[in-house]
């Protein structure tokens, strides 16, 4: 306990802040516009097909099947598949970025960087609340792409707009919200001094990242117990995790802090499969937060994921490269070894995604992080058994954030 105690010393590590408080008409009209697929072009997917309450707020897949796809969650099949794993909505609120290539982030002078560029304007994020700025800045982005929720042209008024149209997209939205009466209802009781002619998707962005900040505010875990002062939170195998976690692992050179992420950007010598990013010969590459930045040093560098309730959140990795938490820790130990001997038929869950592979692996070695670029010698199951105490309790089941129905009438998944 005394040694475990030393490193959360050494790491500073404090006790996870309370999100933003969130009043409960926000929050009833971001439940509604989250489980809602009415703000998809073709009524089919809503953020819940891909962030469910069953799966720690992810999906439970290899990469997410979007616009056109049946069924959930591990059932899910057919339609547009999204080329990056998608990450939890759990305890989103306390990051610093958003996405694995941290696209959409704070910029200078308190405003946002996101790939709306100009369309997102100054009026647009005085909409949002404060300490919601970014949930409510990601949450404009899934409704404008065409894989994720909009659809194709030729299949409904949104997906009949022009690509890079933000603004268009969103107004499409909100004109199909309003004429809904209970959403007129939840509007303007969320927003009690707006007049209905002002509201813009803002309004309904702000509204579901205030829902997301309070509904996946999940934070009692064993290990927040511990390092409240429980010193019999942790069971002895997670306080033997930890001493490997943070000593011979040195996984807290990335997973620092009290998120376990230093909210940078590196390069693990991971494989690379799905649609892929448009990058590299074929097209179907990803060259991570090289996409953002324009800077060639960025290339294969994805952000470091919070570890926080990491056990619910399988498969693991940014396009979901290992199945099992334990076999992502084991990586590690040689990550040349690992990338060069990766076996995919065993990893992805849709046979389709196996003729995928991409051949990069030489390009990917050549810039691996130097921290994690020599093999290691650390035991993979006790970090993995670390790992499980930063599952929060009530994180586990989080049905209770399901609506019954949702104001379009459209079934709630
Ligand atoms: C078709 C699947 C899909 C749908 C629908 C979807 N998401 Fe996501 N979500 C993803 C994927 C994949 C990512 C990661 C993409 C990336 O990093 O490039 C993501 C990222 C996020 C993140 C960032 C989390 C982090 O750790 O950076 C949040 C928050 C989020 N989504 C909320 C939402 C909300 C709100 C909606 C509805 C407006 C939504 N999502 C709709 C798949 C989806
Ligand atoms: C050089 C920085 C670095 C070090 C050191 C490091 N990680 Fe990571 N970790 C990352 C990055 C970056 C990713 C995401 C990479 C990607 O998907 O392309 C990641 C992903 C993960 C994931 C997957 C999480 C998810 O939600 O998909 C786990 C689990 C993990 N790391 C655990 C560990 C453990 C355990 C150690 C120590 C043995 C460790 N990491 C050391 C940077 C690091």
């Amino acid at each position: 306990v005394a040694n475990v105690r030393g490193e959360i010393a050494a790491e500073g590590i404090t006790p996870l802040a309370s999100g933003p408080a969130v009043s409960d008409e926000l929050f009833e009209l971001g439940q509604a516009l989250f489980f809602d697929k009415l703000v998809s072009g073709n009524q089919d997917v809503s953020c819940a097909t891909c962030h469910l309450p069953p799966f720690g707020g992810t999906d439970g897949r290899t990469l997410p099947n979007g616009v056109g796809g049946s069924g959930q969650g591990p059932a899910r099949f057919g339609g547009d598949i999204i080329p990056r794993n998608g990450p939890s909505v759990v305890n989103a609120h306390l990051l610093g970025e958003m996405f694995w290539d941290g696209r959409v982030e704070p910029g200078g002078g308190g405003s946002l960087n996101t790939p709306a560029g100009a369309a997102l304007t100054p009026a647009m994020q005085a909409v949002f609340d404060p300490g919601l700025e970014l949930l409510a800045a990601q949450a404009m982005m899934p409704p404008t792409s065409r894989e994720e929720m909009r659809g194709q042209i030729g299949e409904s008024e949104l997906g009949n707009l022009p690509d890079g149209e933000f603004t268009d997209v969103w107004q499409g939205i909100m004109d199909r919200i309003l004429v809904v009466p209970e959403y007129v209802t939840l509007f303007s009781s969320a927003y009690p001094t707006t007049p209905l002619v002002d509201f813009n998707f803002a309004h309904a962005a702000n509204a579901i990242a205030g829902f997301e900040a309070r509904a996946f505010d999940r934070t009692d875990s064993p290990f927040e117990r511990f390092v409240g002062g429980d010193d019999t939170a942790l069971t002895t195998p997670q306080l033997q995790g930890a001493l490997e976690f943070f000593r011979p692992g040195n996984c807290s050179s990335c997973h620092s802090g009290n998120l376990f992420t230093d909210e940078d950007y590196h390069n693990i010598a991971l494989p690379q499969f799905g649609p892929g990013q448009g990058n590299g010969p074929g097209g179907d590459d990803d060259f991570g937060r090289e996409n953002v930045t324009g800077n060639g040093a960025d290339r294969y560098r994805f952000r470091t994921p919070s570890l926080l309730n990491v056990e619910l959140t399988a498969p693991y990795g940014h396009v979901g490269q290992f199945a099992d938490l334990t076999d992502f820790v084991a990586h590690y130990r040689n990550t040349q070894n690992s990338l060069l001997t990766y076996n995919i038929v065993a990893e992805v869950d849709d046979p389709s995604l196996i003729a995928t592979l991409v051949p990069n692996a030489n390009q990917v070695l050549n810039t691996v992080d130097p921290l994690v670029a020599n093999p290691r010698n650390f035991n993979a199951n006790q970090i993995a058994d670390f790992l499980r105490a930063l599952t929060a309790d009530s994180a586990r089941d989080l049905s209770d954030v399901v609506p019954a129905t949702v104001p379009s009438g459209l079934p709630v998944n």
